[in-house]
Order: C-alpha cells, then structure tokens, then sequence
C-alpha cells in the first residue's frame, strides 16, 4: 500500500501504469465502515490499479460544526484498506494541496438535480461535492470511479457533472451496505447509542413497506402513510419523504409504467441525520 499526501506523488505513483490497465478511483472522507469498503473491493476487483482518496472536504459542509465533528480514523482506516488489498493507492491530501489557498466551491449548474431533497435541507452542498470530485477526477483520470447508492441524489449529480464537463470516466453506481437490522451503514451510525441504533432500524422497515405500498397505492397515500408512521415514533424525527423520478430526481407527479422511481428520505435520530432510499419499481 502507497500513501501519497501530495499531487505530485500521487501522479508518479499512477504514471508507471501500461495504458492497456485501467485504474479505478473511491472517493471517500473517511472514517471507513464496510459500505465503503464495498466500494474498494469491487475497484480491486474490475481495475489493474487503484486509488482511495480520504479527505474531509470542508466545501461541502453547510455546518462549521459538522466538519470540525466529521472523525478522522486514519489508522483505523488503513487497516480496513489493508485488507482488501496491499496494493492500493491512498491518497490523504490537506486542504491546502486540494484547495490551494482558496477555500471555496465553484458554482454548478446541475440541471435541477441538487435543489431537491440534500440540496434544499443543505445549503451549497453540491457545489462543494462537485468541486472536489472534479478536482479529483482530473487529477488521477481513472477510467472507473465508484461511488454509493446510499447517496443516490450525489451518485446521480457526479453522473451529470461528467456528462456536461465530458470528462472521459466510467461511473460505476454500488448497492447500499446495511447494518443486519436493515440500517443502512453509516460513520454517523456511531454517534447513535446502541438502542437507538436499533430503533434507526425503523427507517428501513418503513421503506421496505413503502415500496410494497407503492406497487398498488397512490404515491401521495405512500407519503402521507410514512409521515403518520414516524408521527408514533417519538425518537425518530422525518426531515423529509418523497418519491422521486431517479433521472431527473423530480417528486412523481403522476405513475408512469415506462419511468424508474425511488423513494428517498432523511430522518434525525437523536440529533444525528441518517439519510436512506429504495428502488420501487
Ligand atoms: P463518504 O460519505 O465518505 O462516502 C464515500 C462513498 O461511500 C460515497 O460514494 C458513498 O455513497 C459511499 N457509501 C457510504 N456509505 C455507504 C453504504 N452504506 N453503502 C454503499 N456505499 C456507501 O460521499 C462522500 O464521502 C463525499 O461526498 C465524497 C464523494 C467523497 C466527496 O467529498
């Protein structure tokens, strides 16, 4: 395993590859569970190389206190990663070598995607998610890169943000990993104490429900069903529900047999928000 910390020794480290090899890029943040690594091992898996970056990327924090909050886990982390493979490339930049000493998100046009759901609770946070994984796509040019359906709504932003910039990458979409009561994993599950880290089981129970709902009712009597579900769950507070086109991300307006949807929903358990959705159809 090569930890590189800077651009530099990231590049050399990637140059020796034979062009015929493809090379394969995880974005993280750290503080690794094994929905991430899920990631890594189906990089390892489908590329010669690969890169994992970890970086807290303070632009796309809405909250000062949620980034001096995020875990660092550095070493717990390579110890995940050294199992999957001793051949990967870290790479754990500082703010400084990505950002420079400009700090700040450039402005995207996302076409819709980012003003619902995470993009109307979280102020700019697409712009910043969009800044660094260009930035990231630019500097290591994999041909794959790997990111979660556990954040659909991003997973389908970095899709159109390649798209229009036509930067020549793979993105390659992976299932969600959940704890064995459904909770979908999370770094922030750990700041759940352990009775309400079972209780958070009930997000999934009820998408579970929602999409069996879904099949034969209206999506306005699937909503209205999920909101009076959490009304009786006095530690589990719906930030919102909706069911939502997965192209363009927009609320159904109408059922149609020939359009994907996906439900999505965000939920605060004891301050902590844990974020989950489904295929409905
Ligand atoms: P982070 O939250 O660390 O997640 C890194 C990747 O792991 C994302 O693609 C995320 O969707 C995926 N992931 C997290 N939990 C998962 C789970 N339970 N199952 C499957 N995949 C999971 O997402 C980010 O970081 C950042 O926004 C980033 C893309 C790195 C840009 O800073």
């Amino acid at each position: 395993m090569l930890i590189c910390s800077t651009k530099n020794e990231l590049k050399k480290a990637v140059a020796g590859l034979e062009p015929t090899n493809t090379l394969g890029l995880v974005p993280t943040m750290g503080a690794l569970h094994q929905g991430h690594i899920s990631l890594v091992k189906m990089a390892v898996d489908e590329n010669a190389l690969t890169v994992v970056s970890i970086f807290v990327n303070p632009t796309q924090f809405d909250k000062q206190e949620d980034l001096e909050k995020y875990p660092k886990t550095l070493e717990a982390d390579l110890d995940l990663l050294k199992n999957v493979s001793d051949e990967l490339i870290i790479f754990t930049p500082s703010e400084s070598e990505m950002y420079g000493n400009q700090v700040e998100s450039k402005a995207y046009d996302f076409e819709g995607l980012d003003q619902v759901m995470e993009g109307a609770f979280r102020d700019d946070h697409f712009n910043g998610v969009g800044t660094i994984v260009e930035a990231l796509l630019r500097l290591v040019e994999p041909n794959k890169a790997y990111f979660g359906e556990k954040d659909f709504q991003q997973l389908q932003i970095i899709k159109k943000l390649v798209e229009q910039k036509q930067i020549p990458v793979e993105i390659i979409p992976c299932p969600i990993v959940r704890e064995a009561h459904g909770l979908a994993m999370s770094s922030r599950n750990e700041r759940l104490g352990s009775a309400l880290r079972l209780k958070a089981g009930f997000i999934y129970e009820t998408l579970l429900t929602a999409k069996t709902k879904f099949g034969m009712k209206s999506a306005i009597y699937v909503k209205d069903w999920v909101t009076s579900a959490f009304e009786k769950q006095p530690e589990l507070e719906l930030e919102y529900f909706e069911i939502a086109n997965v192209k363009t991300l927009k609320p159904i307006e109408e059922k149609l047999k020939s359009e994907k949807y996906r439900a999505f929903i965000a939920v605060y358990a004891g301050g902590v928000r844990l974020i989950d959705n489904i295929a409905l159809n």
